[in-house]
């Protein structure tokens, strides 16, 4: 493996961060300084350091958590429940959720040691798809469909087009909603911008990986192999 995807691999720093940390020395494998970024790194023998720190090599894992509501997406927190309280793995401390749900929000989230992966799933230039359930006090109408459509203005940005699609229309509205961002609140305000409430948020995908409809609130598994290669390759 190159050693700058070894070090993005292990959450040393984004793909651009430890090629820069690479270039300025920082880093020797089995002692000696390598200032080359596609240098190839034997993962299991070599032993790789960063300013002079030891980076041990871990396996990626990767797991499909069904977030319960009063759980924080954090890795601590002094108050609350975090979502890693809910997953058991032999390396939970290298492990961190990809992206945020609010407190109250349920459903699909993905956690990992995998620096690399997450980096291209949170990228904003990426627009990597997610899909949410929602449940709306008020009807929503096809006024809103056409104003998600067109983007929304919330104030410190504009929304880019997203797909509303109305499963129950009343007053209180069943709704999926896809969008292509993951700005703070964003569905919850989206719906504010047009004068309704979100009251149930669950996401149920994220890029090519759906939540699976076996797991129970609370609920984890591992991920796949063609999971992971799917959300690797986009597809
Ligand atoms: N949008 C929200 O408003 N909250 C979430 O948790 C996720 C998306």
């Amino acid at each position: 493996m190159r050693l700058d995807k070894f070090l993005a691999n292990m959450g040393v720093g984004t793909r651009s961060q430890v090629k820069d940390c690479i270039r300025q020395g920082k880093v020797a494998i089995n002692g000696e300084i390598i200032k080359k970024p596609e240098q190839k790194v034997d993962e299991k023998k070599d032993c790789v350091s960063v300013d002079g720190k030891s980076i041990q090599f871990l396996n990626l894992q990767y797991y499909m958590l069904y977030k319960p509501q009063g759980f924080v997406t954090a890795t601590e927190d002094r108050e609350h429940k975090t979502v890693l309280d809910l997953v058991d793995s032999p390396i939970k401390r290298q492990l961190f959720p990809v992206g945020r749900l609010d407190k109250d929000t349920e459903g699909l989230l993905l956690i990992t040691n995998d620096g690399t992966l997450a980096h291209e799933l949170l990228s904003p230039k990426k627009h990597v798809k997610k899909v949410y359930y929602a449940k709306i006090a008020g009807k929503v109408t096809d006024e809103d469909i056409k104003a998600f459509q067109k983007g929304l203005d919330l104030g410190d940005f504009t929304t880019m087009p997203a797909t509303l699609k109305i499963l129950v229309q009343g007053d209180c509205s069943e709704i999926l909603v896809e969008i292509c961002e993951g700005k703070f609140h964003q569905v919850k305000r989206m719906f504010e911008a047009v004068g309704k409430k979100v009251t149930y948020l669950k996401r149920i995908s994220m890029g090519t990986l759906q939540l699976d409809e076996n797991l129970q609130p609370g609920e984890w598994r591992t991920l796949t192999e063609s999971e992971i290669d799917n959300l690797k390759k986009g597809k």
